[in-house]
């Protein structure tokens, strides 16, 4: 994988949950660096496995997770670091955090969800109250004067760019219109991070992380600018990107064809009509965001 020599690549261990496989990839020589955890409980699970560099990308306002936040940093001295976004749980965290030996580092979210006529209309995860830049730089300057956080960097995760087929043939009257709030939407956060590296540079802050796996051809054009770009579900090849416009640009930047490589087997339980329905037990992994048929599992391998 070639990007920017500053420009590392996170594992999003949410997506993947499988230790050996992070292991695995991180081990690769390849320029993988840190995980990308969703819960601070998973952080902890995976620190004890000897994982460390662990951005909790999800805020949590649970004083359990603040303890293990603390131990983390302040004991373990692990590189462990959250995202936060709102005023009020950012002073919860500092007052907790009240007599630490070195400020716990936090990472600043911003919302970079489709928005048009005032915000009636809203595409994207709602990660953020934070949606502009002067919203921003008032942030950024409330917690740098917060004595016991210290402001790692910014998140921008483009998910409704990255969690949204444009080739899907089950929708394909809808592609034309996806594409374009795709390019749309793309272009606006490609400036906004030009922006945000310049105040990375101001305020000091070593971070900007971008991506998923269903974006890196475009996050891939900054590596200028963001640090790290987080990717994770790429590495099973769930049938979810099957319908991605960017397949064959990552076909001939990566030199390789991509293979779903995560099955499961379920027990068939019922029959109620022989040869056309069958029932299984549930298993298997459901993909984040939007529920849709295009994030389940697959059937593969029926036999009969
Ligand atoms: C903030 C953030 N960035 C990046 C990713 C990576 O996405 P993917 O697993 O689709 O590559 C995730 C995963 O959900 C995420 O939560």
């Amino acid at each position: 994988m070639s990007a920017h020599p500053k420009t590392t690549i996170r594992i999003a261990s949410k997506s993947l949950r499988v230790p050996f496989l992070l292991q695995r990839i991180l081990s690769s020589g390849l320029p993988f660096k840190g995980l990308m955890c969703y819960a601070v409980e998973e952080a902890q699970f995976l620190s004890s496995l000897g994982f460390d560099d662990l951005l909790i990308a999800y805020p949590s306002q649970q004083l359990s997770d603040y303890r293990i936040l603390r131990d983390l940093h302040d004991h373990q001295k692990k590189t462990v670091s959250i995202v936060v976004d709102h005023p009020k749980s950012i002073n919860e965290l500092n007052d907790y955090m009240k007599g630490i030996s070195r400020p716990f580092p936090v990472i600043l979210e911003f919302d970079v969800s489709f928005r048009a006529l005032g915000g009636r209309i809203h595409i994207g995860a709602r990660r953020s109250p934070i949606r502009t830049i002067a919203q921003l730089i008032e942030m950024i300057e409330f917690i740098q004067q917060l004595p016991y956080l210290h402001l790692e960097g910014l998140m921008v995760y483009e998910s409704h760019i990255a969690g949204l087929g444009d080739t899907n043939p089950n929708h394909f009257w809808l592609n034309p219109l996806i594409r374009y709030v795709k390019r749309m939407s793309m272009s606006r956060i490609q400036q906004l991070r030009r922006e945000m590296k310049q105040l990375c540079s101001k305020y000091g802050l070593n971070l900007l992380n971008g991506g998923g796996t269903g974006s890196l051809m475009a996050a891939l054009e900054e590596t200028t600018v963001l640090t790290e770009i987080t990717i994770g579900s790429g590495f099973f090849q769930p049938h979810l990107f099957d319908h991605y416009q960017q397949n064959q640009a990552m076909i001939n930047h990566f030199h390789s064809t991509f293979v779903p490589s995560c099955y499961f087997a379920l027990p068939v339980v019922r029959i109620s009509d022989e040869g056309e329905w069958v029932t299984c037990a549930g298993g298997g992994y459901v993909a984040s965001g939007r529920p849709g048929w295009d994030k389940v599992p697959l059937p593969v391998f029926q036999v009969g």
